[in-house]
């Protein structure tokens, strides 16, 4: 029997059976590449399902022509579509996983350009979007007839390719929440005033549904709680509108947040700063109020959590999207009571949604085979086992020697510090960023799992590998903090970001903190100092703090830096300092701006790499190669793809 036994009950919906209650929701995988389904995310879907997760919910189809919210989303505007999507469901019905479709229309939350252009954006009204600055048309009733058609003909095209239902996408501030919301649907014609005029488009939307569909076929809607938004659907509007539709769909499916304005963004995908499945109460009190079933999603990132939601009947289906992202493999660990062997995911956003932001396909960076499943899927054997030597146990070397075992090589892992974890000991100790010390728990239970043989608190050089005698060894010795050259007078304290969140030095009252990379570094720092009562500069190098992050992540930054009153210097370079100013010089106008009276200078100033290893190795009879910050200080997500990919070929 396994340990979630209210997570691992079956839950039937309309005739169709969900084995289970864990949901991957629907995500655009940005995999696509012209529309239609392709053998990348046939074989992305295909792993989730061997995992054994119940329900796939599609990532969204754009239901008409003016659905298009980005350059790559997947339309189901054509019969030439159902071949596709016919793919996803044999793949995924192999594995007894139910699949649905996500019926999508963005209205006004048009992210991306066509080619460069912007498109007209259409909406209820002429309402602007904050986020993207859209000014959209209202919706003639001719279009709008003709949108609510496409709901229909999409969700037809769907159960013809063997789709087992359909979810409305009326969550996140896109089209049927626009029509819902009165501060955005202004109109004053059938399809706006009060509730039901504007519950009148998705009454709509699910009567063509149900008419072009056969009976048996699913027809959930998907609704923020809250947009946790001013101008957003509220609680209690939300709560109104589900009580109101109840009767004619079969779940309703609760998150939270709204793409039209930058702080609602943040809970589309929450980060890590966030408490973990924050998103129930608002469930739990539409579950109290509705009679259908009730499917919740948001930071529920692990077995217990989402067993314990489903026990208190706070909702019947937990989604666990970035959860199955990281490790798709999670529901059959949960089953079988190997819960501590789940890769747990960190909410970091960093290849996940934050790819997807970039236009690229999305991945973990806890498992970079996630989105990569056609090329690292299945990991050959070696044609000979080796002995496989990694220097460095930080993320790379992590897991290089994890897949290097996994494949079949006798290897060893080598670490001059008594624990593992390299930077991201460090990266860990940043506020609000406690959880990506998960990164480490779950390598070294890889590294267990995998059969690693371990040597903690050993420094390897040209000696140790004589005396090994490895054929193959890779150097992820990892880096050390730079420190650029500057014209320095009067002994201002200088120190690096490691000392700071090493507690070395005593810092002063008032502080500058020169950013460089614009990324986790110098926000973390800032805010740090911050709360303990100093006065912080930050000084970026970008356009914003955290301009190199996540979106939801730089945006949450952005609020608390606000908050706490850290004063932000954009286009900034260092110059140089005395004994108690900062010279910094702005990067675009080459004008000088200067800092009186600091008592300390705080360089995030980037790293430089620890590689003196690799020249040591020089006439050595070995197969070598460096990995991760040694080979160029970059992220942990390129250092664990460094250590897959460069495993995976040994
Ligand atoms: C890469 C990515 C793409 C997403 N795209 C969509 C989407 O197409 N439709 C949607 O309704 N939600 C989308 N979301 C939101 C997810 O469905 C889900 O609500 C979110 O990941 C929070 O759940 P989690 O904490 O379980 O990951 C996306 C999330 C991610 C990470
Ligand atoms: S990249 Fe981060 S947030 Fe995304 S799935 Fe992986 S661990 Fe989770």
């Amino acid at each position: 029997m396994t340990a979630f036994a209210h997570l691992f009950q079956p839950l039937t919906i309309r005739g169709c059976t969900l084995k289970n209650r864990i949901m991957s929701t629907g995500h655009d995988t940005t995999l696509p590449v012209d529309g239609t389904v392709n053998a990348a995310l046939v074989a992305y879907q295909e792993a989730r399902a061997r995992g054994g997760v119940g329900l796939i919910v599609l990532q969204v189809s754009g239901v008409h022509e003016t659905a298009r919210y980005t350059n790559h989303v997947l339309m189901a505007t054509s019969d030439a579509a159902i071949a596709g999507y016919r793919s996803v469901a044999e793949a995924v019905h192999r594995f007894g996983t139910v699949l649905f479709g996500q019926l999508f229309h963005p209205g006004r939350e048009i992210a991306e350009a066509d080619g460069g252009l912007l498109s007209v954006a259409y909406a209820p009204s002429s309402v602007p979007n904050e986020r993207f600055r859209v000014m959209p048309r209202p919706m003639k009733p001719a279009m709008i007839g003709a949108i609510v058609q496409g709901y229909g003909d999409s969700a037809r095209r769907m159960q013809t390719a063997g789709m087992d239902g359909v979810e409305i996408v009326a969550s996140h501030g896109y089209l049927p929440a626009q029509f819902l919301n009165p501060r955005v649907n202004l109109r004053d014609d059938a399809y706006g005033g009060d509730i039901e005029g504007r519950l009148r488009f998705v009454r709509e939307v699910i009567a063509d549904i149900r008419a072009k569909t056969a009976d048996g076929f699913v027809v959930g809607l998907r609704i923020s709680g809250s947009e946790i938004d001013d101008a957003g659907l509220t609680e209690d509007e939300t709560l109104d509108a589900v009580t109101r539709l109840d009767d004619s769909i079969d779940y309703v499916h609760i998150t939270l947040g709204t793409s039209a304005s930058q702080g609602g963004a943040i809970h589309i995908a929450p980060p890590m700063s966030l408490k973990t499945a924050y998103v129930v109460p608002y469930a739990a009190r539409i579950k109290r109020n509705s009679r259908i079933p009730v499917f919740v999603t948001g930071r529920i990132n692990q077995p217990q959590d989402a067993d314990a939601v489903i026990a208190a009947q706070h909702a019947d289906v937990c989604g666990m999207t970035r959860a199955l992202i990281c490790d798709p493999e999670m529901p059959n660990k949960a089953e079988r009571g190997a819960a501590e062997d789940i890769r747990a995911c960190i909410a970091c956003n960093q290849a996940c949604i934050g790819h997807f932001h970039k236009g690229y396909a999305i991945s973990c960076i806890q498992n970079p085979v996630s989105g990569r499943e056609l090329r690292f899927g299945k990991l050959a054997a070696p044609s000979r086992r080796r002995k496989v030597m990694v220097v460095g146990g930080g993320p790379a070397g992590m897991k290089a020697a994890v897949i290097a075992a996994q494949r079949g090589h006798d290897a060893t892992l080598f670490e001059a510090e008594r624990r593992l974890g390299g930077q991201a000991i460090l990266a860990q100790m940043l506020p609000g960023r406690a959880e990506f010390g998960g990164l480490i728990t779950n390598l070294q239970r890889e590294l267990h799992l995998a059969g690693v043989r371990i040597h903690r608190s050993t420094r390897v050089d040209r000696a140790v590998i004589a005396a090994e005698a490895p054929e193959v060894v890779l150097i992820a010795t990892g880096a050390k903090p730079y420190r650029p050259a500057f014209p320095q007078e009067g002994g201002l304290q200088v120190l690096d970001a490691w000392q700071v969140l090493r507690g070395e030095g005593t810092i002063g009252q008032s502080v500058v903190v020169i950013d460089w990379r614009a990324d986790w570094i110098g926000i973390g720092i800032a805010e740090h100092l911050a709360r303990t009562g100093r006065s912080v500069r930050l000084a970026v190098s970008g356009i914003a703090a955290g301009e190199t992050l996540p979106l939801y992540v730089r945006d949450d930054a952005a609020g608390t830096l606000h908050k706490l009153g850290v004063k932000v210097l954009p286009y900034m370079r260092l110059y140089g300092s005395d004994s108690d100013s900062v010279y910094l010089q702005h990067i675009t106008s080459g004008e000088a701006v200067v800092i009186d009276k600091v008592d300390t200078l705080v360089l995030c100033t980037g790293h430089t790499p620890v590689d003196e290893l690799s020249d040591a190795l020089e006439g050595m009879d070995l197969e070598v190669h460096i990995i991760g910050d040694a080979a160029s200080p970059r992220t942990a997500e390129e250092a664990i793809y460094d250590g897959l990919s460069v495993a995976a070929e040994i």
